[in-house]
């Protein structure tokens, strides 16, 4: 065996017990008490949570966005991302006009061959219908293992907003094919309507980013994102779930036997739209808003009773100086927030704490992820499966700094935040990539998941 990982608390999504693990090829290939095997490298897990790597399912890494680059590329998100436990990240490539799917992935693919520091997978945005041919590529890019989309029903001047009769038709393809739309829900007429007004009432600091797009504007996306997938019969995934009224369709619709699913991210968790308030507000903006308090119980409830199937971050970090842009004009501040390092670390603190179990936390964080994305090699600690394995100190303190973290941005929302618990080890594919607050491992060593078509 090349590993054998002693004595730790295995944690599945469904239950914890104390288990040996044992390594070979990069792959799990034996999960037992006291196995008696040899290894060439011993790790002792006594006292231990043993995990499956995370999947971040959704990041934007170098991604053009609000006239700049997010700030993170792909060498230092996905270095980030196995120092906070995540072995997985699923990047979102915003297609340019006229670019075909397989073009686009391409150029990500050959800058992540060289770069990435975690194993990596794509939704493809759509921006351009290419006059109908993007509906006959996706044929060949499920073929290809890219079984997702991504629709923004915002971002109009941006040029990435996709119209209703766009989104229907992405929809009835994927059906068709197998793969998975994930949609962006916001209504961007009335976020248009809402600024134009505060602009000319000279409301222009980042609270009057909360106002443009409050809960009643995500809820009616929402609602109309679920009506589309109910009455077409088409599943759905609803990214960055971040209010209460929209929550509440998508669990009815659930509840009616629809098949959707819900993202929520830590920071809809952890803040409320007070952070706008704030002398720093700027950096906490992203879309959708953080909202009220009502809307962040909601999402708690929702998490514990089993109806958000994933957290991911959406990690979209941009530079101070990017976020000044928007100091006296809410508009010009970049979109989005630092957050894959983040992820697990903050999910198992709350374990820790008993707000949620930890079995929960590998539910919504690893194993969902890989079964709604089609990894199967991934998500969770079972024979056969990758090797992407975390260890996890109970008893580490942890406060989060922009000095202990591990990508290129310069400030984070996250400052300041003490955690109970954190990952002391991660292993992608059986190799250590990070240990002790140090990153180990080596750029190029990710891999590009070909993901299969759901059945
Ligand atoms: O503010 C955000 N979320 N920026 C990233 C792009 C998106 O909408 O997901
Ligand atoms: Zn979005
Ligand atoms: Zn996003
Ligand atoms: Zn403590």
């Amino acid at each position: 065996m090349d590993l054998l990982i002693k004595g730790g608390t295995v944690v599945t999504a469904a239950e914890s017990f104390l288990a040996d693990v044992a390594v070979d090829g990069g792959k799990i290939v034996a999960i037992g008490k006291d196995l008696d095997v040899e290894a060439d490298k011993i790790v002792d897990a006594t006292g231990k949570l043993v995990l499956p790597g995370a999947i971040d399912a959704h990041t934007h890494m170098q991604m053009p966005f609000g006239g700049t680059v997010s700030a993170d590329s792909y060498l230092a998100g996905t270095r980030a991302a196995v120092c906070g436990g995540v072995t997985t990240v699923f990047d979102y490539p915003v297609q340019h006009k006229g670019e075909t799917i397989l073009g686009l992935v391409g150029s990500k693919k050959e800058i992540l061959e060289k770069d990435a520091c975690c194993d990596y997978a794509f939704h493809c945005c759509i921006t351009d219908f290419n006059e109908g041919q993007i509906l006959e590529e996706m044929a060949e890019a499920v073929e290809k293992g890219i079984t997702s989309y991504k629709c923004f029903l915002v971002y109009k001047k941006e040029g990435m907003m996709v119209d209703d009769g766009m989104l229907a038709k992405i929809l009835l393809r994927a059906k068709e094919l197998g793969a998975m739309v994930n949609v962006h829900a916001e209504n961007p007429d009335l976020i248009d309507l809402r600024t134009e007004q505060y602009l000319k009432e000279g409301k222009t600091s980042a609270w009057y980013h909360y106002m443009s797009r409050p809960e009643f504007v995500e809820a009616e996306a929402d609602k109309r994102v679920v009506h589309w997938s109910t009455h077409l019969d088409a599943p759905v995934y609803i990214v960055h779930m971040a209010d209460k009224e929209g929550l509440e369709a998508c669990i009815k619709a659930k509840e009616e036997g629809h098949e959707l699913y819900v993202e929520t991210c830590p920071q809809y968790l952890e803040f409320t739209c007070d952070v706008y308030k704030r002398e720093d507000g700027r950096n906490f903006v992203c879309s959708p808003p953080m909202k009220g308090q009502e809307s962040q119980d909601a999402l708690w409830k929702a998490l514990k009773a089993g109806f958000i199937d994933t957290v991911a971050t959406d990690h979209c970090p941009f530079q101070s100086y990017e976020k000044d842009w928007g100091k006296d004009d809410y508009t010009k501040i970049p979109n989005g927030c630092a957050g894959v390092e983040n992820l697990y670390p903050y999910m198992l603190d709350a374990a820790n704490a008993g707000k949620i179990s930890f079995e929960k936390v590998v539910e919504v964080c690893a194993t969902n992820v890989a079964k709604i994305f089609g990894c199967d090699n991934k998500g969770s600690l079972a024979v056969g499966k990758d090797a992407d394995i975390v260890i996890y100190d109970k008893d580490k303190d942890f406060t989060i700094s922009v000095d202990n973290m591990h990508s290129d941005y310069d400030h984070t929302i996250w400052e300041g935040k003490k955690l109970h618990g954190y990952p002391v080890k991660t292993f992608l594919r059986g190799q250590l990539v990070y240990e002790d607050g140090e990153f180990v491992g080596a750029p190029g060593m990710g891999e590009f998941i070909k993901r299969s078509p759901r059945t």
